[in-house]
């Protein structure tokens, strides 16, 4: 059981990034399994921030390897830059990290129709962040994708380029887009196709073997359980399982092989794009959480809604997920408010529930509990005797409404502003 499954328990955005970064000491490989550029996970060490969107957080740490796993969609353009930028400031990557051969490529064309769709949604839109990933995962579920594998063959993959941006084009003008043209993609294609060939693998069959010999394998998930395309707010949701299934199914690994699965939850809770939030604060405190906790998206810039604790979108997330402990970051960013809500339960229609609706959510409305807060800067706190009495009270609250001990808090976006607490609850 060496491999650890981390996920977000929200809609995204919970500080995955710099909690996988804190654990990097204990892992040996890192790997990412669904999603694509969407994600947006920010690394801070010292008084360097970056923000990986394809690129494994944990390998930020000199000895780990980093794999994209079979279930991501990966655009390689964005994946080359992003070496680059990271090899530009010292930090090298390439010799550390595995493309899986069967992880499937996001094209100019997925991009372009994402920004159709969304175009032709009109006041229905999701708010997509057109990185191309629902038509990249369209094109992989209708079995039309390119898998990573075709970066191998150039001349082959030229080939297919051509003949799919024929049928491409069509769908385009169906949505009145303008057309592509392979000479203004295809020659780039090329050249980061020749680049990321020798990191292109069957990462399966890597991963199972490290498994085996018991190296430390670490699931790196993205977006967040309420962002499953199966068990999130539909259709306000991402294109693929952000679930622990996806995690799975998207690295290749055994669930029997999973000891610990990580939750990662903000102290509140933020979404950006359209859909329903039901403890969203649309006043001064949802402007304050999004100033002090810099709210805004890590891929896109757009300003986070924010609001208060959602146990009952918790306690589902965590029990759908089989959350082992939460990793609770953001607590600093509540200092000072005098009194912290937590939504307990929903009422829909009049009748009070602590389930989590597949189909009303927008019409749940928020019952809230309000705690103490507290007025203590957290960011120089390193040990769990040192947070203060109110927080633990929330902590302890948050415990017992999702049934899962908080084993870590986060009090700054940096690596060290990290306090590890035993398992109490
Ligand atoms: P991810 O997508 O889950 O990795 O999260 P993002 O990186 O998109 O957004 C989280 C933001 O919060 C980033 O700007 C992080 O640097 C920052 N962050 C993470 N943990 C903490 C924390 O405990 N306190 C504060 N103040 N910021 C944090
Ligand atoms: P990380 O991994 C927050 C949201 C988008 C939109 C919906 C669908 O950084 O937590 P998509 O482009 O996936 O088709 O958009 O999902 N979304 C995210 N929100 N964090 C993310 O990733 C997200 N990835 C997608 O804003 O509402
Ligand atoms: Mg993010």
């Amino acid at each position: 059981m060496s491999v650890t499954a981390l996920l977000g328990l929200q809609w995204g955005d919970e500080g995955k990034g710099k909690i996988v970064d804190a654990l990097g000491e204990d892992i040996d490989i890192v790997v990412r399994a669904q999603g694509g550029a969407n994600a947006g996970h920010t690394v801070r060490v010292g008084d360097k921030t970056r923000v990986l969107h394809l690129i494994p957080s944990a390998m930020l740490n000199g000895h780990v390897r980093g794999v994209i796993g079979n279930g991501v969609v990966v655009d390689p353009v964005t994946l080359v830059r992003e070496l680059d930028t990271l090899a530009q400031s010292g930090i090298l990557i390439e010799d550390r990290l595995v493309l899986s051969d069967r992880a499937h490529l996001v094209l100019p064309w997925h991009q372009a129709l994402d920004e159709a769709m969304e175009t032709a949604r009109g006041a229905s839109a999701i708010g997509t962040t057109k990185r191309g990933i629902g038509p990249a995962y369209m094109d992989k579920v209708a079995r039309n994708g390119i898998p990573a594998a075709w970066l191998t063959r150039p001349t082959d993959l030229t080939e297919r380029v051509r003949a799919d941006l024929e049928q491409k084009n069509l769908l385009l003008r169906a949505y009145n887009a303008p057309s592509l043209k392979t000479e203004d993609f295809l020659p780039r294609l090329l050249e980061v196709a020749q680049r990321l060939a020798p990191l292109v693998r069957d990462s399966v069959g890597l991963l199972l073997d490290a498994e085996q010999r018991g190296e430390r394998i670490l699931i790196e998930g993205a977006q967040g359980a309420l962002l499953d395309v199966d068990l999130g707010s539909y259709p306000f949701v991402t294109s693929s399982n952000c679930h622990i299934g996806g995690l799975l199914a998207g690295s290749g690994m055994p669930p029997r092989s999973v000891g610990r699965v990580i939750a990662v939850a903000k102290a509140y809770c933020t979404r950006v794009g359209s859909g329903p939030f039901p403890t969203e604060d649309l006043g001064s405190v949802g402007d304050g959480l999004r100033k002090r906790g810099h709210e805004f998206g890590s891929t896109t810039g757009r300003p986070r809604r924010c609001g208060w604790f959602d146990l009952v979108a918790a306690r589902f997330a965590a029990r759908t997920n089989g959350v082992t402990e939460i990793a609770l970051t953001k607590a600093d960013v509540l200092s000072g408010e005098p009194i912290v809500k937590v939504c307990t339960a929903y009422e829909i229609d009049g009748v009070r529930t602590m389930d989590f609706p597949g189909a009303a959510l927008d019409r749940a409305k928020p019952v809230f509990e309000e705690l103490e807060g507290w007025s203590e800067d957290l960011t120089q706190r390193r040990d769990d005797a040192e947070l203060p009495q109110a927080l633990q009270a929330l902590i302890a609250r948050l415990e017992t409404g999702i049934g899962v001990p908080v084993t870590l808090v986060s009090t700054g976006p940096e690596r060290s502003q990290t306090v590890m607490r035993s398992r109490s609850a």
